[in-house]
């Protein structure tokens, strides 16, 4: 049995209370519904700035009624501490993912990244530090790396960064590093490397590239390549990121907490294959998809050449096995998507 089996057997059997900042986005609302399937109490803190109640709307469908009432929704900002300690009551576990995501969104607006991103961040630990938590687990990036050239990325190297969103990411990392010196508080940062999967929202100027490419499909609209397509990364499947979070907050050997770990699949795919793997998965599903084909343009600044994760740390010290790989994780997205964006 896996470590992360073993885990939810238990949790199953005593129920925790987990906080979930940022519960209406993406990862927030798949941390939701993998918590609620498994019998947990869950408070839920978010502004809507980039999440929606719709995704909130779809996990109470799956998971039923009855799960539904163990979930307190709080709409409040991680900008205001008051907000921050009025979530973080009675908590045992904290799964910190609020945040503003997009290189391209702190190129622009610097400012309103770091308010939410770096204030917003110590708001948080502030407030789960004195609400004594067991533990502080909180979204790092693949960003942290920067230009460090080394492949793949091992945790403790890394370079400068390339972009103001790089920057707050790494000053969490910095902040967690002192509030474990400082009061003894425990913490475990995850560098998501290219979560992709179910609502992650493929709208507005700041989409990801998985969701922005499958909605352009099957909206039978042009595609565009930034750079020559041979840009790699390390996409991974959101039930993987899930998974992570779960085993950072529970797992107790020694060792474990005030880390950092790589949270990715260990795969590197191009952009040009990764067009080719999304136009395949959709090409049965949408015949007019034959003659399409992608534009390429220049390379977006900020952005990375290549970027690849190894795992081990993630695999020794918590347990971490990757459940999908790039490809099948591929399909049950493309099927979500299929049946969720209107044509
Ligand atoms: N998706 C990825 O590939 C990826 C990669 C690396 C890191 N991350 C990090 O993971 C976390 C979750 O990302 P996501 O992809 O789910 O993005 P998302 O935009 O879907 O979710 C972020 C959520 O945080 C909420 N939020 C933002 N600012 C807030 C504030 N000030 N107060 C309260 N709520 C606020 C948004 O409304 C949204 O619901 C973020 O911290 C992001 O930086 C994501």
């Amino acid at each position: 049995m896996t470590q992360y089996k073993k885990i939810l057997g238990q949790l199953n059997v005593h129920p925790e209370k987990w906080l979930v900042t940022g519960v209406a986005g993406f990862i927030g609302s798949n941390l939701l519904e993998t918590l609620l399937k498994n019998n947990q109490e869950v408070i839920g803190l978010d502004n809507f700035s980039t999440g929606h109640q719709h995704n909130l709307d779809q996990v109470k469908a799956i998971v039923g009624e009855e799960k539904w009432k163990s979930f307190n929704f709080i709409k409040g900002d991680i900008r205001n501490i008051d907000d921050c300690k009025k979530a973080c009551e009675s908590v045992a576990y904290v799964l910190h993912q609020a945040a503003l995501g997009s290189v391209p969104r702190s190129i622009n607006d610097p400012i309103t990244t770091n308010e939410s991103n770096i204030t917003g961040y110590l708001n948080m630990l502030v407030a789960a530090r004195d609400a004594k938590v067991k533990r502080f687990v909180y979204a790092a990036s693949s960003s942290t790396y920067g230009d460090h050239p080394d492949l793949p990325k091992v945790e403790d190297k890394i370079g400068n960064p390339l972009s103001p969103y790089a920057v707050t990411k790494y000053v969490n990392e910095l902040y967690a590093q002192v509030f474990a010196r400082a009061y003894g508080f425990n913490t475990i940062g995850l560098r998501y490397f290219n979560v992709f999967g179910q609502r992650q929202d493929p709208n507005g100027a700041y989409a990801a590239v998985i969701p922005k490419w499958v909605s352009a499909m099957i909206n039978n609209e042009s595609i565009y390549i930034n750079g020559d397509g041979e840009t790699s990364r390390d996409f991974c499947y959101i039930d993987n990121a899930v998974q992570a979070n779960i085993l950072a907050a529970i797992v107790e050997s020694e060792d474990v907490a005030n880390n950092v770990y790589n949270v990715a699949v260990g795969d590197r795919t191009s952009l040009n294959e990764l067009y080719n793997n999304i136009h395949a998965g959709l090409l049965p599903k949408l015949s007019y998809l034959e003659e399409a084909k992608p534009i390429y343009r220049d390379f977006r600044e900020g952005d990375v050449r290549h970027s690849l994760a190894d795992i081990s740390k993630a695999r020794n010290l918590l347990g971490y096995e990757p459940s999908h790989r790039v490809g099948e994780g591929i399909n049950v997205a493309l099927d979500w998507y299929v049946n969720n964006i209107s044509q």
